[in-house]
């Protein structure tokens, strides 16, 4: 049995200005994982640079924290058994144009950097990633949906 994880989910924002938040976490929700917080926020410059700061030295980290900042976002917490890969086998690659048909990134992604959907790529970076987002009180209130 695999063990209870959390993972950080972001509705980037083409999926968001493009009305696909609710099915491409409904699609989550459909593995049978649980939503234990939800809300719409504009990141500023600070918080998608912490996100990102992993990716600090990539070539595309600056039209990254650009695009992330441009407009609204839907952040959400997942739980459940396996939840971070998961959820990483339905967002599929992270190039929509190599995606597996039928996974979010194919169906909704526009680009790789607009490419519909985040999640996060370990239990550890899950918890700092929700952390960056979320209060405790968020997560037991569910967040403002
Ligand atoms: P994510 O972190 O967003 O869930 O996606 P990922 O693990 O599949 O991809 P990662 O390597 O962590 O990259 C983070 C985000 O940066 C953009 N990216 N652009 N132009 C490029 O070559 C390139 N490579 C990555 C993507 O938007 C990716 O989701
Ligand atoms: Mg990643």
């Amino acid at each position: 049995m695999a063990a209870i994880e959390r993972s950080l989910v972001l509705v980037k924002p083409d999926a968001v200005r493009d009305g696909h938040s609710d099915e491409i976490i409904g699609r989550l929700k459909k593995l049978g994982l649980k939503i234990l917080a939800r809300k719409k926020l504009h990141m500023d410059k600070a918080l998608a640079e912490k996100h990102y700061a992993i990716h600090r030295s990539k070539p595309f980290y600056k039209e990254l924290v650009a695009y992330m900042t441009s407009a609204p976002i839907v952040a959400a917490v997942f739980e459940g058994e396996g939840a971070v890969a998961r959820i990483r086998q339905a967002m599929g690659a992270t190039d929509p144009a190599k995606a597996e048909a039928g996974t979010i990134r194919a169906d909704f992604g526009l680009g790789i950097t607009r490419n519909a959907v985040h999640g996060s790529d370990s239990t550890a970076t899950a918890e700092e990633e929700i952390r960056l987002f979320f209060t405790e009180d968020e997560i037991k209130a569910g967040g403002k949906r």
